[in-house]
């Protein structure tokens, strides 16, 4: 049972879920995902968000180990998302004297997923600040980071910040639970991006607003419900997530590709050694059909610059294309450079299909759409390929 001391009043109770494969029944983790959940002890004893139901047989013995005897006052739900709340009605049968806090959308969810009767609800506003002894509490509403309820939770006397999804990231904790326990850039950095631009991005505007109202506050520790908590360089993720809200992409592109038989999967290798040629140096190519979409959103979201092609297929795009398509319309990446190829066997309906796609999504296509008929053979694409290339490089350089 793992119990950490975050400091002398603060102890971090959560769990590493390595069993789940696809987080949201939808993104891959292969390095697992981390719920975290804290109590604060004080005169009146605070849970902070509780951990996705089974993940963790000994959830409730970590709470009661580290009351060591003391009631359970609060239990704070920042973020109503069964993740973060799927233990909360086993907390209340062990503690049903237990107020549970949360805003008045909290409360909403949890009647409807719960059914909690509201004599347990302690109701807070933005800004609600609690006094549970030596410290005070402040609520922070943060609304769509990543649901209309969401809310962060301040320790003032400590100046800890309470994140839940914001800040977080995938990946269990596998050793400490600090950041200045890890490398990492190696061992955090690529799957705290992936999750921002799998779970997070899509409310980018949401993100920003939320880092702006929590600029004046002093915090000296983060501590959100997913990976690491940030107490030696807390102000490093807060500028991760401010670049990442601010779509600010490295030089580079990702080739994405679907392809039946070859052809596409030729032409885009074609259109990275052109690319290279003009001395793009980040190219990463991926058959979509092959890569899970998660980490192509994570690239696109990195790098300013994505190319998609596709074969045609039953008179539209490669269906596997059509949903990397779906997801980067809801993920709305901005400030990126575009570009469209593929190859058909009569008629082009793929490259018409991503093509309205771009349309569609308001993407910055550069011209001209390299296409070809059957296999793309050097007289049939080598001029538009080079043109391509040289105005696509241009256009990524030019886009820093
Ligand atoms: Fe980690 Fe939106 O739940």
């Amino acid at each position: 049972m793992r119990i950490a001391k975050i400091s002398e009043r603060i102890a971090y109770i959560g769990v590493n879920d390595r069993r789940t494969a696809l987080f949201e029944n939808n993104w891959p983790i292969p390095y697992g995902v981390s719920y975290n959940s804290y109590i604060i002890k004080d005169q009146k004893n605070v849970l902070i968000d509780t951990v996705e139901y089974g993940s963790d047989g000994e959830f409730l013995s970590k709470i009661a180990t580290t009351l060591n005897g003391a009631a359970l006052d609060y239990l704070v739900v920042n973020h109503m998302e069964p993740d973060h709340s799927g233990m909360l009605l086993s907390v209340l049968a062990k503690y049903p004297a237990v107020k549970i806090i949360g805003n008045a959308k909290t409360f909403e969810l949890l009647q409807k997923y719960y059914g909690i009767s509201q004599e347990n609800f302690f109701l807070v506003t933005d800004g609600y600040e609690l006094n549970i002894g030596s410290s005070v509490l402040k609520f922070v509403c943060v609304p769509w980071v990543h649901w209309p309820e969401t809310m962060v939770t301040l320790d003032l006397k400590e100046s800890v910040l309470f994140s839940c999804d914001a800040f977080g990231g995938y990946g269990s904790l596998d050793g400490g639970i600090f950041d200045s326990d890890y490398n990492f850039e190696e061992m955090f950095l690529p799957e705290m991006r992936r999750y921002y631009s799998n779970i997070v991005s899509k409310y980018n505007q949401m993100v920003t607003r939320a880092i702006g109202k929590l600029s004046g506050v002093p915090v000296k520790i983060i501590a959100p419900s997913h990976g690491v908590i940030w107490k030696e360089n807390p102000a490093k993720v807060i500028g991760l997530y401010s670049d990442w809200a601010a779509s600010k992409a490295e030089e580079g592109v990702v080739i994405v590709y679907a392809s039946m038989y070859g052809n596409t999967a030729n032409l885009a290798d074609q259109i990275g050694s052109k690319l290279s040629e003009q001395g793009i140096k980040n190219i990463r190519t991926y058959d979509v059909s092959r890569t899970h979409v998660s980490y192509i959103l994570s690239d696109i979201m990195r790098y300013n610059g994505f190319i998609l092609g596709t074969c045609a297929y039953n008179t539209y795009m490669h269906p596997m294309m059509e949903h990397l398509c779906n997801e980067i319309r809801i993920m709305s990446p901005k400030g990126k450079t575009t570009g469209i190829f593929g190859t058909s066997g009569w008629n082009g309906a793929g490259v018409k299909a991503l093509t309205q796609f771009a349309e569609e999504a308001k993407l910055n296509v550069i011209s001209p759409v390299v296409e070809a008929l059957g296999a793309p053979t050097p007289e049939k694409v080598e001029a538009s390929l080079q043109e391509f290339a040289v105005a696509f490089a241009k256009a990524i350089k030019n886009n820093m």
